[in-house]
């Protein structure tokens, strides 16, 4: 029944939060397209587990149950990996130059967003469940099909090489990895876990989520409740 309970509080809290605060900001005179945007709630910054003890308890979990996570879950996410901390534009991970060359994209059963850390948003890029053809991608490994949510890491390496050169291509991937590491330790500190998986086919994630061209996939992150 409490069970029952949380899932209707989740799906009204979906719904409000699709209701309420989609927006639409380029929807303009001219024809360019329309891109639904969903304002993420606030993250919070005060949680149950210690750092140490979120540390002390990361470990790589690859099965999930089939529940949900929230939309405020995701957001938290998203912020751990890639939110804005500073009134300058700086954010939870750091960045060789301040340059930010990652995007961080999310995909659920309800479609693939793209997180914008400027007004903690994502952008809905889709609103198919792409989960089957990411695991298809990732070597069809289980976690990426068990898992409620799979986060995309993704890298432009151009903004890294206008400062940095041939050296820029080393500071995305490191930047990925602190990225990373923020948005499975928030994971534990939420109670879920989650995986770094590197093993796909980068051409195939590509396509799969349509991303640009420029937005090159470094990391695949399901995330869920552990399965005990
Ligand atoms: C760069 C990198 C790539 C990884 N790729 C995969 C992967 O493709 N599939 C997977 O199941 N785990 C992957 N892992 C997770 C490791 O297998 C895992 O971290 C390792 O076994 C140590 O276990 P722990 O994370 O529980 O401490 C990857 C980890 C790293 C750092």
């Amino acid at each position: 029944m409490e069970r029952v309970l949380r899932m209707m509080a989740q799906a009204a809290l979906a719904m409000s939060l699709l209701a309420g605060c989609v927006a639409k900001p380029e929807e303009r005179a001219n024809a360019s397209p329309v891109v639904e945007e969903i304002i993420l709630s606030a993250p919070t910054l005060k949680g149950e587990t210690s750092l140490e003890e979120t540390l002390a308890s990361r470990h790589s979990v690859r099965s999930f149950t089939a529940e949900a996570l929230t939309l405020a879950e995701i957001g938290q996410l998203l912020w751990a990996a890639q939110g804005i901390t500073r009134d300058w534009g700086g954010r939870t991970a750091p960045s060789a130059g301040a340059l930010y060359p990652l995007e961080v994209y999310v995909a659920t059963a309800d479609g693939l967003y793209h997180y914008v850390p400027q007004g903690h948003k994502v952008r809905v890029e889709s609103t198919a469940d792409l989960r089957q053809a990411l695991w298809r991608a990732g070597l069809k490994q289980s976690a990426i099909r068990q898992a409620p949510v799979v986060f995309v890491i993704t890298a432009v390496y151009a903004r890294t090489e206008g400062k940095y050169g041939a050296r820029a291509e080393r500071y995305v991937k490191l930047e990925a990895g602190h990225a990373a590491q923020n948005l499975l330790l928030q994971a534990v500190a939420l109670g879920l876990g989650g995986v770094p998986i590197g093993a796909f086919y980068d051409d195939q994630v590509q396509s799969a989520l349509s991303l640009p061209t420029d937005h090159a996939p470094l990391y695949l992150i399901p995330v869920g409740h552990p399965q005990e």
